[in-house]
């Protein structure tokens, strides 16, 4: 998003001079549901049990989940909510702060940017400036288990010190309009009972947050690589079931190995509001083009996978022919049609030609030219 168009949050409509060629497009095949942007999209009601409007999310991914990711993943789900990768305060403050920050306001909505940090007033100063960005909602990584972070008191750490994690999110709601919202862990180290669990979200739930996220397994802060943190230690669904059922008013959020919607579903009716999706939605993005009429009541978003195919070209050749270089879109499109008949070759194709800067945007048509889509369904059927 471009500083003119910094404006409060869910300003959708206003497109600064280089989303326009966008705009356009995303009338004719895609727009931000109205009906989700004419609602506050706050969720920190005081009303208990307000409806939580975000029942399907997707994870916040380092390196992953980029604006250009993101823009891909809403071409394939109108109403899942978007979460950006990680950006610490000190990067924001002192680094690029406009290259961090911008995003599509004409694509992405509703979009939450997750902040990692510690200190109550530069996280309120970041939280001030993703409102001014335009974002939907700002959340605060307590769940990040790399040495790096823990190091500067970022992520899950942070669990260990449930008071200045609630006077952070206090300040920051203090600042803005904008839900605040936190992702932790079910526990980190010995820090591993229930009561921990259920003290940490007590005292966190004083500053006024309201959506609790929680990643469904500990966080071992020594011996475990991140990505071993994210399998290694068991999951453990009831515990953050529980945490509904004792915190009825809050908005819970479960994420963590929820790699089919039958199981997000199951747990959707044991209560929790809401589910993120992180790796599977990532590595086989056809998932989300469910999530609409699954979760939301909405209609699919295509017929056909000629109609999404369509469409992608459309987006693909829009982004190249407006500066986006190929493999910064194509790198977090390897996984699409991921189980069907050519997509090994469809990866291939794109990895061994995406890198070149000027790398044109046909590339994506072959590619796409060796997958024999039978459908959106029946996924694992097909082998190569
Ligand atoms: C490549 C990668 C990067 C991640 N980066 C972040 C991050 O920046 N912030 C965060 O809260 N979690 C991050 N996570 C953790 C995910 O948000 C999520 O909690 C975890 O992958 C479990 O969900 P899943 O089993 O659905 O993938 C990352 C995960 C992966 C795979």
């Amino acid at each position: 998003m471009c500083p003119t168009s910094r404006s409060r949050a869910f300003n959708n409509s206003i497109f600064c001079a280089d989303e326009r060629p966008y705009t356009a497009f995303f009338i004719k095949h895609f727009v931000y549901p109205m009906s989700l942007a004419s609602q506050p999209l706050t969720t920190q009601s005081t009303k208990p049990h307000a409806q939580y409007p975000h029942k399907y999310s997707v994870a916040p991914m380092m390196d992953w989940t980029t604006s250009e990711c993101r823009q891909f993943h809403r071409l394939l789900t109108k109403k899942a909510l978007l979460y950006t990768e990680m950006v610490t305060t000190g990067a924001l403050i002192h680094g690029n702060t406009e290259r961090f920050l911008r995003f599509s306001a004409a694509q992405e909505h509703p979009v939450a940017l997750q902040l990692g940090g510690h200190d109550a007033h530069d996280l309120a100063h970041c939280a001030q400036l993703a409102q001014d960005y335009g974002y939907d909602e700002v959340n605060l990584n307590a769940g990040c288990p790399s040495d790096r972070v823990q190091n500067g008191m970022i992520g899950a750490i942070l669990m260990a010190h449930a008071q200045l994690v609630s006077d952070a999110l206090k300040a920051m709601s203090d600042r803005v309009d904008l839900p605040i919202t936190i992702k932790h862990r079910i526990g980190i180290d010995d820090f591993d009972s229930y009561a921990f669990l259920r003290d940490f979200v007590g005292t966190v739930a004083q500053s006024g947050c309201t959506t609790f996220i929680v990643h469904a397994r500990k966080a071992i802060l020594k011996g475990l690589s991140p990505k071993q943190n994210r399998d290694v230690p068991p999951l453990d669904y009831q515990r953050v079931i529980q945490l509904k059922r004792d915190f009825p008013e809050l908005h819970i959020v479960i994420n963590g190995g929820i790699k089919d919607h039958g199981l997000a579903q199951d747990l959707l009716d044991q209560g929790v509001d809401g589910v993120m999706v992180g790796r599977e939605a990532y590595q086989n993005p056809l998932l989300l083009l469910e999530v609409d009429k699954l979760f939301y009541q909405s209609a699919d978003p295509y017929d056909t996978p000629e109609a999404l195919n369509e469409v992608l070209i459309d987006w693909i050749r829009l982004k190249v022919a407006s500066g986006t270089p190929l493999k910064y879109l194509a790198r977090h499109m390897l996984g699409l049609y991921s189980g069907q008949a050519g997509s090994r070759k469809f990866r291939r194709h794109l990895s061994e030609t995406m890198h070149p800067i000027e790398a044109p945007p046909d590339i994506f048509e072959t590619a796409l030219a060796f997958i024999k889509p039978i459908g959106f369904r029946g996924l694992q059927e097909y082998s190569e």
